[in-house]
């Protein structure tokens, strides 16, 4: 496993990392606590130190399980922990952005994860408005003083909202959606992030499964998973579920992708391993929900870069057959 420096803090972390919305065990369907520990153990045991995780996954049901991964392995200083504060129901929006709550919800997150201080706290998506608003950045910046947070970024949806948080003093990260069918921020914002020594985190690098290439017309999902109730952003961002394409549309695509994977390589590696080649990238946050997912994620690392003439064919599959398909915000 490579590493990359978080650019704020100067940590070494991991180039894949675990994304645990899928620990929550409510939006991605069901979710043992043996499974997820497992494949916590299983992502640690192949190198992974990033975790990435939210107050609001299975309403800590995520921060609890790294919570308790931590305490058996004795060794949180092994691992850097990112969280997002934001979207709990208690006590909602917009309440959830005055300082009583921002120290709150991170004093929770805190408590679930068993740690004195986060290596990371992101803003977790949340409304124009408040990403404009002083309160929340100036109460992280108090957390940080504090020592409860090493470092504050930002998740967000849209290009428009990265290149607005770039502005704000002392944001250490970005958290977006960048894939091989999200390509919008290769325009501009990867290279003024990385100008700034802000780090880019890269979530849903596999378009909710698409980019495994395992996906069919015929697949089921559990009711609970979002790739049921949120196909076409019933309830929220539809960008958020198979990265904005309608599944149908989405599945022809891969089969356009199927021809540039090397003998050998797992069809998502190779989409994780598009994510790497650019380096302004600090780290790729693939979900996992299983041991094997996790450690075949993690060889992505350690395979060669994409050619340089297979990117510049699919910049331009992407102009010409993507970007017209991408729904909700981008
Ligand atoms: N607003 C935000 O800030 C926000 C939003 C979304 C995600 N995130 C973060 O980003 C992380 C990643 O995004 P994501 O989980 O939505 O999307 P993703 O990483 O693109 O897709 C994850 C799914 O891909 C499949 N998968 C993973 N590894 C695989 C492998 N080796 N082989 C076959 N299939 C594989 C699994 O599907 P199956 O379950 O079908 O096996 C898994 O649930 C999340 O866990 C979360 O930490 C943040």
């Amino acid at each position: 496993m490579q590493t990359r420096i978080f650019p704020a803090t100067g940590q070494p972390v991991s180039e894949i990392g675990l994304g645990t919305w899928q620990l929550g065990g409510t939006e991605w369907g069901d979710v043992s606590d043996e499974q997820a520990l497992a494949t916590l153990s299983a992502a640690a045991e192949a190198g992974v130190s990033f975790f990435d995780t939210a107050d609001i996954y299975g309403g800590g049901r995520s921060e609890q399980l790294i919570g308790r991964f931590l305490e058996r392995t004795g060794r949180r200083e092994q691992f850097f922990l990112a969280t997002k504060l934001g979207r709990r129901p208690d006590p909602g929006w917009p309440e959830n952005f005055t300082r009583a709550a921002v120290i709150r919800h991170t004093e929770d997150s805190l408590r679930r994860l068993g740690v004195e201080c986060l290596d990371l706290t992101q803003t977790h998506c949340l409304p124009e408005a408040q990403l404009a608003d002083g309160v929340v950045w100036e109460t992280l910046r108090e957390l940080q003083r504090a020592g409860k947070v090493r470092a504050f970024g930002a998740s967000v949806e849209t290009v428009a909202e990265g290149l607005n948080c770039l502005q704000i003093p002392g944001l250490s990260s970005l958290q977006i959606i960048f894939n091989v069918f999200r390509q919008k921020p290769l325009e501009q914002l990867l290279r003024l992030a990385a100008a700034q020594g802000v780090a880019i985190i890269v979530r849903l690098p596999l378009a909710s499964g698409l980019l495994s290439g395992k996906l069919s017309p015929s697949t089921q999902f559990a009711p609970t998973d979002h790739r049921t109730f949120n196909r076409d952003g019933e309830k929220f961002n539809v960008g958020e579920t198979f990265a904005g394409l309608e599944l149908s549309r989405g599945l022809e695509l891969v089969e356009d992708l199927r021809p540039f994977v090397p003998a050998g390589w797992a069809m998502s590696q190779w989409a994780l391993r598009w994510c790497l080649d650019w380096p302004e990238v600090t780290t790729v946050i693939p979900g996992a929900k299983r041991p094997g997912q996790a450690r075949e994620n993690a060889l992505a690392s350690d395979l060669p870069a994409i050619a340089s003439t297979d990117h510049e064919r699919l910049r331009t599959w992407y102009r010409e057959r993507v970007a017209e398909n991408i729904r909700g915000k981008y």
